[in-house]
């Protein structure tokens, strides 16, 4: 990833939490995934008044990409609103061990700082495609 690319995608990650429907717990999280061919999908997490309805921004963007025939995931960026680096869910660490467990993931706070987790180790002992053999 240049850096071009890398600044592009934390800020779409940003920008996406302005879209964000989170009035229940008023947690905005905004997400862009970026794919081998360049380019770019963003998400935001979008709840529902039947509470766990509610999907994260990571898995909006990550199904955005695959949906539009996608199928290798660069990089995963991802926005709060908060000083803390956020973790992401267990469902959405799930999803990212299925579609991009060879992604690199960025997470970015509130004052614009990152971080960068190894998509590897987020799930452990993870349940993947080959237990279904
Ligand atoms: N949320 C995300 O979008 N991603 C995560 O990894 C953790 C949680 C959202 C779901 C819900 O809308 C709000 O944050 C509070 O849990």
């Amino acid at each position: 990833m240049t850096k071009e690319e890398f600044k592009n995608l934390c800020e779409i990650a940003i920008q996406s939490k302005n879209f964000s429907l989170s009035m229940y717990s008023n947690f905005r999280v905004g997400a862009a995934v970026l794919t081998k061919s360049g380019k770019i999908f963003s998400g935001t997490n979008i709840e529902n008044p039947s509470y766990s309805l509610t999907i994260c921004a990571e898995r909006v963007a990550l199904f955005k990409a695959i949906s539009e025939g996608e199928n290798q995931i660069y990089a995963i960026a991802i926005s709060t609103d908060k000083k803390k680096f956020l973790p992401p869910c267990g469902a959405c660490r799930q999803v990212i061990f299925d579609l991009a467990i060879n992604s690199e993931i960025i997470l970015i706070n509130s004052e614009k700082k990152t971080k960068k987790l190894n998509s590897k180790k987020l799930l452990p002992f993870a349940f993947g495609k080959e237990h279904l053999k």
